[in-house]
């Protein structure tokens, strides 16, 4: 099963976790204890205005925030000009008790005080959202194990945009104890508590318009945290504090449900689904008789009912057979119409994770001596989450929850995936179960066009959007950048595309 490991990432660089947990001496970061009569209890520097100013924030120093609200909870950010160079970056941990999540988030190039703010994560699980960061849709791509060139059409072009490393244990995100998760439910919790500090601590974004987005295997973790967030909110509410403005959330290339993409393996690579079929016939063949075994046990083991041991074995035969025939074309599983060449398809993501493990780097963002040996991919977090079949869910069912209580949905899909394609994206879009599901399904599918060329093809109903990305692959941003933020830039302000 090890050829799973890739799935939404990165493979290779799977064997190699690398925590390294620091011995415990008291550190310099340590929270402040007492109170300052205000809210934040802040130290190295001392901030005395609101926290929202964060122009009061050092551009050497941590400063760790408190608030009263979440007395077990705290801040620690670094500000520097990381990455992009003409905006204000800040990087640093969420301490959620003995979790410690590790974010970067860069201000809008346009207007940061009116832009909307926008949640990315990678997924895996166990990817680290720095493939996101310096390959696909952030402020700077890396060029080199050690060197970076500012990204034109980065998100944060029109948006506050962060990206995180989760869940624990992913990326430089760590646990005292080196505790993990295992479910995107439970990931959810942190996740949770994650934004309402962050919100809380970044008092300037409050009420800002929110929105989360993620791929591959975040198309499992997205609808889940979202659901989160908006049901957290009453506790908000409750506790007297500013609720989260969820607004929507956008999914590249996810794997939301198996149920349709596993037929999807089949048309994508035996069909001219996509591009002309790269199977050979026989593998075609091959692939259509153990596809009917396949959806048959499926549906019986983890959908009729679902029996963890059954369930997973019929889980790992569909998913076994597809990846390993696809796997003897040679062919890149994140783009049919090219090769994979190198370990993990992608040499750039080798580089990422040299350029991540440099101490000058991991300096200048303030990362934890515990978490300094950085890995893009977590095999621990894999194994955790596969071990409990936490992909088995139909977590379209989230999708359908959050449609019905007005939180917008996009998804969008390099035509040229394999992983988690635009065929067995889309099958589930139109099958999803929903009060506009008849006015979906019936809606035309047609061309969305970026200046004088059609950039894809676009249903859409009410909140609803499901988008193909021509000519782009799994990493759709890494790709077509120059459509896919305009993708981002429609969708954020105009609510379609
Ligand atoms: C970093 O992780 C790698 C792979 O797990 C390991 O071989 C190496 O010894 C680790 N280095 C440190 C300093 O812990
Ligand atoms: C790093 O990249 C920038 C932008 O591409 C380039 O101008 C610079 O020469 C590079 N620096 C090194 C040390 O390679
Ligand atoms: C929430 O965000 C949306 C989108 O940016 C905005 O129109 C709306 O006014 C915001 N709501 C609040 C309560 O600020």
């Amino acid at each position: 099963m090890s050829k799973l490991s890739s799935l939404g990432l990165v493979a290779a660089a799977l064997l190699q976790t690398g925590f390294a947990f620091a011995s415990v001496e008291p550190r310099s970061w340590e929270p402040f204890a007492g109170s300052h009569g205000d809210d934040f209890g802040v130290q190295q520097p001392l901030i005395s205005g609101p926290v929202g100013d964060l122009a009061a924030l050092s551009h050497s120093g941590y400063a760790t925030l408190k608030h009263a609200a979440f007395p077990r909870y705290g801040v620690r950010v670094k500000k520097s000009k990381f990455c992009d160079g003409t905006v204000d970056a800040y990087t640093g941990y969420i301490d959620i008790e003995a979790k410690h999540l590790f974010f970067y988030f860069f201000e809008s190039r346009r207007d940061p005080d009116t832009d909307d703010v926008v949640f990315w994560t990678n997924g895996g699980p166990g990817g680290s959202s720095s493939i996101g960061l310096f390959m696909e849709l952030g402020p700077c791509r890396v060029t080199g194990p050690s060197n970076t060139t500012f990204h034109p059409e980065s998100w944060n072009a029109y948006s506050n945009v962060f990206f995180i490393d989760q869940p624990v244990g992913v990326g430089f995100s760590y646990a005292d104890h080196g505790e993990y998760v295992s479910t995107t439910e439970e990931a959810a919790k942190d996740i949770a508590a994650f934004v309402a500090i962050f919100f809380h601590h970044f008092e300037r974004f409050k009420n800002r318009g929110f929105h989360l987005s993620g791929e591959s295997y975040a198309g499992r973790y997205i609808p889940v945290y979202a659901a989160e967030i908006y049901e957290s909110n009453k506790k908000l509410v409750a506790e007297g504090l500013t609720p989260i403005n969820l607004t929507s959330v956008l999914i590249g290339n996810g794997c939301t449900d198996w149920g349709t993409m596993f037929p999807a393996y089949y048309e994508i690579s035996c069909t001219s689904a996509s591009v002309i079929p790269t199977f050979p016939i026989s593998t075609c063949v091959d692939f259509k008789r153990q596809l009917q075994r396949c959806e048959k046990w499926y549906q019986a083991e983890c959908v009729d009912r679902t029996d963890p041991i059954n369930c997973k074995a019929a889980w790992e035969y569909c998913a076994g057979f597809s990846w390993t025939l696809y796997q003897t074309t040679g062919r890149n599983v994140y783009d049919i119409t090219k090769p994979c060449i190198g370990s993990v398809c992608y040499a750039l993501a080798d580089d990422i994770q040299e350029y991540l493990n440099q101490p000058a780097v991991q300096a200048q963002i303030g990362v934890d001596p515990a978490a300094a040996n950085f890995s893009l991919s977590s095999l621990a977090v894999h194994d955790a989450f596969f071990g409990v079949n936490d992909q088995v869910f139909p977590t379209q069912y989230y999708l359908s929850a959050l449609l019905e209580r007005g939180v917008r949905v996009l998804l969008f899909v390099g035509a040229y995936d394999f992983a988690c394609n635009y065929i067995g994206v889309g099958r589930m879009a139109t099958e999803l179960e929903w009060t506009g599901q008849k006015e979906f399904a019936a809606a035309p599918l047609e061309e969305w066009v970026v200046g004088d060329h059609a950039a894809g093809l676009v249903r859409a109903h009410k909140g609803f959007t499901f988008a193909t990305v021509y000519e782009a692959g799994h990493m759709a941003p890494y790709d077509k950048p120059v459509e896919t933020l305009e993708l981002l830039k429609r969708w954020l302000y105009e609510g379609k595309l």
